[in-house]
């Protein structure tokens, strides 16, 4: 049980960290500070959805199941997979190493995965809370 509190947690705080990044980016764009504090509070959003991932994975190893055998299970490792690749093409849009012809794309490939990782935590936490029977 405490685990499961540990997970849903982790998981809860990631979202509303990640909803704040992304309301920063959209509404205070025109603030000097706006990409500082979407890239904390990004970072700090994906660092708890690994923290709740493996708190995930030790809860289904005490409990003998198998891994990955819910749709909230499924849908889970795909948010987490997202959101690697999302903070990865945020890097990536601002690398001198990428072309500045090439950088654009990169931009709206972390946008349109930035809102897609978004939803799929949405997705996620509500599933996982009607699984533990909350909602
Ligand atoms: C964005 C949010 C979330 C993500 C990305 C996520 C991810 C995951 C993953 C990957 C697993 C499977 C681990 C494995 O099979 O080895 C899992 C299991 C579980 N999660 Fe979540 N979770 C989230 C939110 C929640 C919330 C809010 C709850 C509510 C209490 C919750 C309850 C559970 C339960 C009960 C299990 C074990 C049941 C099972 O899937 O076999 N999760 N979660
Ligand atoms: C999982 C992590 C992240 C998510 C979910 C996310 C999400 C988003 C979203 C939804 C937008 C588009 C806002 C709009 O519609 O205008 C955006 C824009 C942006 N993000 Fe992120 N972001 C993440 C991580 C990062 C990181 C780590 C960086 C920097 C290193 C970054 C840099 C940017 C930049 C520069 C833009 C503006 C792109 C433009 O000019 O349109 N993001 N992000």
């Amino acid at each position: 049980m405490p685990t499961l509190y540990l997970h849903a947690g982790l998981m809860i705080t990631a979202l509303l960290s990640a909803l704040t990044g992304a309301s920063i980016a959209i509404i205070f764009r025109r603030r000097r500070w706006w990409l500082l504090y979407h890239r904390l509070l990004e970072i700090g959003a994906v660092l708890m959805i690994v923290g709740g991932f493996a708190a995930a994975i030790g809860m289904i190893v005490l409990s003998g199941e198998e891994h990955f055998a819910t749709l909230h299970a499924r849908f889970g490792l795909t948010t987490a997979l997202m959101a690697i690749a999302t903070i990865c093409l945020g890097f990536l849009q601002l690398s001198r190493r990428i072309k500045k012809t090439a950088r654009p794309a990169f931009r709206e490939l972390h946008r349109w995965s930035g809102r897609v990782t978004l939803a799929l935590l949405a997705v996620s936490a509500l599933s996982g809370l009607r699984l533990a029977g909350i909602v």
